[in-house]
């Protein structure tokens, strides 16, 4: 395993390996890796000759300077993680690197960036379009690996290669949960051991309103969802919204041709977390 720390070395390997027609996966994160991040590495690494891992806390994707602060960054560990999972590169490059001046360029994202989490962050779907953006056109990967925890980058993703006019498959990876529900998340490691407890309850909920599609409308579900959070007291529910997966357009009845997804942000003490479940 390499790591590299530059574009220049970094593309100028890559550009040997791509002249030797080898197919790349890319794998974007931002460090503090867990099970889920090493499942996007180990599909890459089934279905490519070489996998790139990009390890970058991205600070134009964080409206809340507090968070990017308190964001884990564990990197001695996560190069140790990826040396067994024996990915082929990775790139750790500093700010300066990725952004040598203040980065202007704003994406027209079609509307994706202002609903659910855009509309609690403003302008952090933006920040994630400017960084995929460059390590999309730097690595020229063929396939680029994402978790479906993070639903709603997903479709800005796939919205972005459009924009791009780019030749790459996204490819969506599913959610990795801990033994009792909770999705895995590099912000977990922020939760005291108390709040740590209450988490499962966001997924037992998530799955409780998947079992009551048949006796609710989508309107009475959310309301019903807003309930139980109230009645729990210590989860702040953020919002809770049932959209259909392209356009993320609220869901208003239920119709089996349209695939929904139902997604929530809650906070917990201090911690942010997200999370959805597709309604089938
Ligand atoms: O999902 C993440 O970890 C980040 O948003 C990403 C895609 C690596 C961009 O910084």
């Amino acid at each position: 395993m390499i790591v590299y720390r530059t574009k220049t070395d970094l593309t100028g390997h890559l550009l040997s390996l791509q002249n030797e027609g080898k197919s790349i996966g890319l794998v974007p994160t931002m460090g503090a890796l867990h099970q889920g991040h090493m499942s996007l590495v180990e599909k890459a690494a089934a279905e490519n000759d070489v996998v790139v891992v990009t390890i970058f806390v991205n600070p134009t994707q964080f409206n809340d300077p507090s968070d990017l602060d308190l964001y884990p960054r564990t990197l001695d560990q996560d190069l140790e993680l990826l040396r067994q999972l024996e990915a082929d590169l990775v790139f750790v490059p500093a700010v300066k690197e990725m952004y040598p001046d203040e980065e202007t360029q704003v994406f027209d994202l079609g509307g994706l960036d202002k609903v659910m989490e855009g509309k609690h962050r403003p302008g952090h779907f933006n920040g994630v379009a400017q960084i995929v953006s460059k390590l999309f056109l730097m690595i020229r990967p063929h396939r680029a690996y994402f978790g479906q925890k993070d639903f709603q980058q997903l479709v800005v993703i796939r919205r972005l290669v459009e924009i791009l006019d780019m030749n790459l498959t996204i490819v969506s990876c599913p959610i990795i949960r801990e033994k009792d529900g909770l999705a895995m998340s590099s912000r977990n490691t922020r939760l005291s051991k108390e709040e740590r407890k209450l988490a499962p309850f966001i997924y037992e909920t998530l799955v409780h309103a998947s079992e009551l599609l048949d006796a609710l409308s989508p309107s009475q579900l959310k309301e019903w969802v807003i309930l139980q959070f109230k009645k729990q007291g210590a989860l702040e529910l953020e919002y809770f919204e049932i959209v259909e997966d392209k356009g993320l357009i609220p869901v208003n009845k239920w119709d089996e041709e349209v695939n929904k997804v139902a997604c929530l942000a809650v906070l917990l003490g201090g911690v942010r977390l997200i999370d959805n479940l597709i309604f089938d």
